[in-house]
């Protein structure tokens, strides 16, 4: 099926984790302006200018700096980047669009073709998707441009019966593996691997913080994704995703080996800006010193939908969360609680008898802490009590006091 127009070999990407070998699409054509010298030009360009100051903050979906290094793909080269890649290089495929890996005009790109059966809406979907993905892309810091990959500037310039694609860079780093968020709990938590839960509490910390640090990072932009389910957010992480690889990991009862404790490395990635709410303000409003964490209409009694659905204050003071976050609970289950819940009638400090509130606690300070701002006290509250409540679940030894708001 594979049609290698470079003459190189196509394999099929492994399961495993050393970055699979990917065909090379030198061959074809790359656009009138290829990526390389472009950035180059765009980065000259941006080094005139440096006095020069961008337009007024205002300037739709743009405001933050003038884009710097950017590169434009047609549809056609795309398509054929696509074409060429072969279904050996499909790395997602779903109702919505099939995307491939592929390495072309010098770089690592992801390639997603969009299949809605109705072309004119495909079309669409593509280009609100390139919108805010370049909107997002634009308004960040180098600090926050880790989390995300690089969309390109896509040239519609075909018939929409011709197909619509979209080329970003591809998420990847060197002796990791990229995998969706699902697949590595999958494998950790269904199959009983059961390793994460046998790194320290301390490591634990850092990765749900880290979470919350990206979190922050799409906030910032003044963006919510409004998508951030198990396959949209990914991971690159050197866990062994196969039985051989496992082997490094652990003696023949599973127990983690002494030297692999806290190395399982987890680095947060998000992609999929389809549904993403670009606003007009690049970021949280300075008014504000807390973190927003619910919309208006919010009834006390109903916290337990809001409290990881983290957003940040607008400027006319409305507060605008994430519609979703199927990350922060499911967090819990990967790193603390293995198959089984456990009990805690042991546990001497509330350190051995970790909840999902205090998951959520995690991440809601290191995404106070990367806004500048704080947890409100409600909220605090509203965690703290939780917290309780799943300690006494489990037998924790604590005393009561656990209804007290
Ligand atoms: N830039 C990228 N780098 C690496 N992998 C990517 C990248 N973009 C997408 N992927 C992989 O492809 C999968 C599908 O991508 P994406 O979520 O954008 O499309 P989709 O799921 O088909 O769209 P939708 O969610 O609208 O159905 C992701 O889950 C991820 O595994
Ligand atoms: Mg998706």
């Amino acid at each position: 099926m594979a049609s290698d127009a470079s003459g190189s070999s196509t394999q099929p990407p492994p399961p495993g984790q050393t970055p699979p070998p990917l065909p090379s699409l030198a061959g074809l054509s790359c656009s009138k302006l290829s990526p390389a010298p472009k950035r180059q030009r765009a980065a000259d360009a941006a080094d005139d200018a440096d006095a020069a100051p961008s337009a007024a903050p205002d300037a739709g979906a743009a405001p933050s700096a003038a884009p710097s290094a950017e590169w434009t793909v047609t549809q056609a080269d795309a398509k054929a980047w696509f074409e060429a890649a072969g279904e050996a290089n499909t790395i997602g495929e779903g109702v919505y669009g099939e995307t491939r890996q592929a390495q072309a005009c010098d770089r690592w790109v992801a390639i997603k073709r969009f299949l809605d059966d109705d072309r004119a809406k495909a079309r669409t979907e593509a280009k609100t998707e390139v919108d805010n993905h370049l909107a997002v892309w634009r308004r960040s810091g180098d600090q926050c441009r880790q989390y995300i990959s690089e969309p390109a500037v896509m040239e519609f310039e075909t018939e929409e019966s011709e197909g619509t694609y979209t080329v970003q860079s591809l998420i990847r780093e060197p002796g990791l593996s990229v995998q969706p968020f699902v697949k590595v709990r999958d494998r950790d938590y269904r199959l009983f691997r059961g390793l994460m839960p046998q790194t320290s509490t301390d490591y634990k910390i850092k990765i749900c913080k880290a979470y919350g640090r990206m979190r922050a990072c799409i906030a910032k932009a003044g963006v919510a994704h409004n998508d951030l389910h198990l396959n949209n957010v990914l991971v690159l992480t050197n866990y062994p995703m196969d039985d051989e690889h496992l082997k490094e990991y652990t003696d023949w009862t599973s127990v983690l080996k002494d030297e692999k404790r806290d190395a399982i490395e987890i680095q947060w990635r998000v992609v999929d800006w389809g549904l993403a709410q670009v606003y007009d303000e690049t970021g949280p409003s300075e008014d504000r010193d807390e973190i927003c964490w619910r919309p208006k209409a919010y009834a006390p009694t109903d916290d337990a939908q809001h409290d990881s659905k983290l957003g940040y204050w607008n400027q006319n003071g409305t507060c605008i969360p994430e519609k979703r976050d199927e990350i922060t609970s499911r967090l819990f289950s990967f790193l603390f609680e293995g198959a089984e819940p456990s009990d805690c009638s042991g546990a001497k400090t509330e350190r051995d008898c970790v909840t999902v509130a205090d998951v959520h606690q995690w991440v809601q300070e290191a995404f106070a802490e990367a806004l500048g701002k704080r947890i409100p006290d409600d909220l605090a509250a509203a965690t703290e009590r939780k917290a309780r409540l799943g300690r006494r679940a489990r037998g924790f030894p604590d005393g009561g006091g656990a209804s007290s708001a």
